[in-house]
C-alpha cells in the first residue's frame, strides 16, 4: 500500500446526545471508530493508519485498537481541523497518498477508500466522495423566513475519505488561518483544483440518533 489514512475521532458527538465520544459509541456491540478502522483494513491501499483520539482517551483508545489493526494513536484537537493536523504530524514521510476519514463514517465501504486513492494516485491532487443533494435547498432567516430556493443541481453533498496528494494536504494544513469542517475545504482555499468521485450511501456520518439507528440496520443487512 501506499496510502496513509488520517482518522478524525476526537469529536464529542454532541448531536448524538449525552454518551461517550463519538467514535466510542458502539454500533452492533462495537465502537464506532473499530467498524471504521477494520473496513479501512480491508482496503488493500492503505499502509498507516493514524487516530486521533479524543485527549483524555489516547490510552484507552490505543488498548481497543491493539486486537483491530496496527495504528498510531495520537491526541487529537479542539476542532476536527486540528485533530487532522495531529494525525498528519504522525504520518511516515515515505507515503505519497493521504486519506483523511471520519471516525464517524464508519461503515463506509472499503471500495470507496479504493475509489478515492486511486483517483489520486492516477494524478488528481485532491479528491472528494459527493453525492446529489436530494431536498430542495432553502435559505432561510434568523427569524425563519425564506429568502430564496436554492438551484440544487450543482450542489453535492460531500462524504469522506477525502484523498490528497500528501504535499498538497500538508501545505494546506501549514496555510490554514480558519478551521473548516473538511479537508477539501482548505486545499480549494489553495487554489487547487479538487476532484469529485462517487460516494456511497454506507458512508453516511453517524451524526445524530437517527443515523445510529440506520445505520444498526445497515451493519445488520451486510
Ligand atoms: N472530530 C475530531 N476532533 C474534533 C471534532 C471532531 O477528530 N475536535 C472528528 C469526529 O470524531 C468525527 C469527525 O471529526 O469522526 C466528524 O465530526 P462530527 O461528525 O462533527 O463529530 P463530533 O464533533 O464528535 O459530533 P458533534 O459535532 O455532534 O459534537
Ligand atoms: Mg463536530
Amino acid at each position: 500500500g501506499d496510502v496513509a489514512v488520517l482518522v478524525p475521532a476526537a469529536g464529542s458527538g454532541t448531536r448524538l446526545g449525552p454518551g461517550a465520544p463519538k467514535a466510542l459509541r458502539l454500533l452492533g456491540g462495537e465502537p464506532l471508530l473499530v467498524h471504521a478502522l477494520r473496513r479501512l483494513c480491508l482496503a488493500p491501499s492503505v499502509a498507516v493508519i493514524v487516530v486521533a483520539a479524543p485527549p483524555g482517551e489516547v490510552d484507552a483508545v490505543r488498548a481497543m485498537l491493539a486486537s483491530v489493526a496496527p495504528v498510531t494513536v495520537v491526541a487529537g484537537g479542539d476542532h476536527r481541523q486540528a485533530s487532522v493536523a495531529a494525525a498528519l504530524a504522525a504520518v511516515p514521510p515515505d507515503l505519497p497518498i493521504v486519506l483523511v476519514h471520519d471516525a464517524a463514517r464508519a461503515l463506509a465501504p472499503p471500495a470507496l477508500v479504493e475509489a478515492v486513492a486511486a483517483a489520486v494516485r492516477a494524478g488528481a491532487e485532491a479528491v472528494i466522495p459527493v453525492l446529489p443533494v436530494v431536498d430542495t435547498i432553502k435559505e432561510v432567516g434568523p427569524t425563519g423566513e425564506v429568502r430564496g430556493t436554492v438551484d440544487r443541481a450543482p450542489l453535492r453533498a460531500v462524504q469522506t475519505p477525502q484523498g490528497f496528494q500528501r504535499q498538497v494536504l500538508a501545505a494546506a494544513h501549514a496555510a490554514a488561518v480558519d478551521p473548516l469542517t473538511d479537508d477539501a475545504g482548505l486545499v480549494e482555499k489553495q487554489g487547487v483544483r479538487v476532484t469529485c468521485v462517487p460516494g456511497s450511501d454506507h458512508a453516511l456520518k453517524i451524526t445524530r440518533p437517527f443515523d445510529l439507528l440506520l445505520a444498526e440496520h445497515l451493519l445488520a443487512s451486510e
